[in-house]
């Protein structure tokens, strides 16, 4: 028996950053929006544990226990008391190293698809938990849709959204560190306020207005990312050109988020970019996406 789990990337339409906690993690308002770019995790009993990548950018993905996915499948055999004998499949399409939770979303996919093919059955709240013990963008890439994030991210309460949005992604040449980025963050704001999320933001997404949405988003990671990696600024103006309603860093970068009126306009921007010579790849997806879902179950010869 193989269980296939389908898992969104995501970008952050807030991320409201304060001053390191003594556990060096930030606390957060992190405004959460499933996209729809997805990675999907397959798991196949096997002799031992063992992860392979395919896709864009899989040369990157660590293949050994530091993957969240194999982490995943750890955690979840070792509260049931059972050897966490898989094969992990995973067939890359979230940008690697991109600022869009790719290897968060793994995490939960893996997660998904080992209680399927075991029969651990976990609760909602175990597996959240699981999630929240493997990182602070997990729970989110398990429930997808629309969250606020507070905590280190990983309390969730879910939001409303109203409509469809229309994003393109610009997919930069190289990663940045999320923790080099927080430290940048904290060599340049020695004194962030406690962060809060916008009320203004909310209810754009709950009444699904690309516009308003555009006026209210925000990143308190962009300057540190953008002093990491100074080309952005170069891919955030292209795709502003091209008629973007808004452009901003996807969380700790270097992927470039914007915000498009409709489809069509998303097209336009996805090309402008791919054209502009100023990243590797544009991407247009729509948001939200629902959270890592059970696509394939497919059972022995
Ligand atoms: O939780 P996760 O493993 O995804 O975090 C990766 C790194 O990002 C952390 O080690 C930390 O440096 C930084 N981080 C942070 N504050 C957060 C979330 C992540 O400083 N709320």
């Amino acid at each position: 028996m193989s269980v296939t789990v389908r898992v969104p990337a995501k970008v952050n339409v807030q991320l409201a950053v304060g001053a390191a906690r003594p556990d060096g993690f930030h606390d957060l308002a992190n405004v959460f929006l499933a996209v729809g770019l997805y990675d999907e995790v397959t798991v196949t009993p096997a002799d031992e544990l063992r992860v392979t990548c395919e896709g864009p950018g899989s040369d990157q993905v660590p293949l050994d226990r530091t993957n969240l996915a194999a982490r995943a499948a750890e955690l979840l055999a070792a509260r049931h008391g059972i050897a966490p004998d898989v094969h992990l499949h995973i067939a890359k399409d979230i940008p690697v190293a991109g600022g869009m939770a790719g290897g968060s979303a793994d995490g939960a996919a893996a997660l998904v698809a080992c209680d399927a093919l075991w029969g651990t059955d976990a609760t909602r709240d175990e597996l959240l938990d699981i999630c929240a013990e493997l990182g602070s963008d997990v729970p989110f890439s398990l429930v997808g849709g629309a969250a606020l994030g507070t905590g280190r991210g990983e309390k969730l309460t879910p939001l409303e959204v109203g409509g469809t949005f229309h994003w393109v992604f610009a997919v930069a040449d190289g990663g940045l560190s999320t923790p080099a980025v927080y430290r940048e963050f904290d060599r340049l704001t020695p004194d962030a306020p406690d962060p809060e999320a916008s009320p203004a933001l909310l209810e754009a997404l709950r009444t699904g207005d690309a516009e308003a949405l555009a006026a209210t988003v925000s990143n308190d990671l962009q300057p540190a990312a953008l002093s990491l990696f100074p080309a952005l600024h170069d891919t955030l103006a292209a795709g502003t050109a091209a008629g973007a309603l808004t452009a901003l860093v996807s969380g700790s970068g270097p992927t470039t988020a914007f915000l498009t009126a409709d489809a069509t306009s998303a097209r336009k921007v996805a090309d402008a970019l791919t054209a502009s010579g100023t990243c590797r790849t544009a991407r247009a997806a729509t948001a939200p996406a629902r959270g890592a879902k059970i696509v394939r179950r497919v059972a022995p010869e």
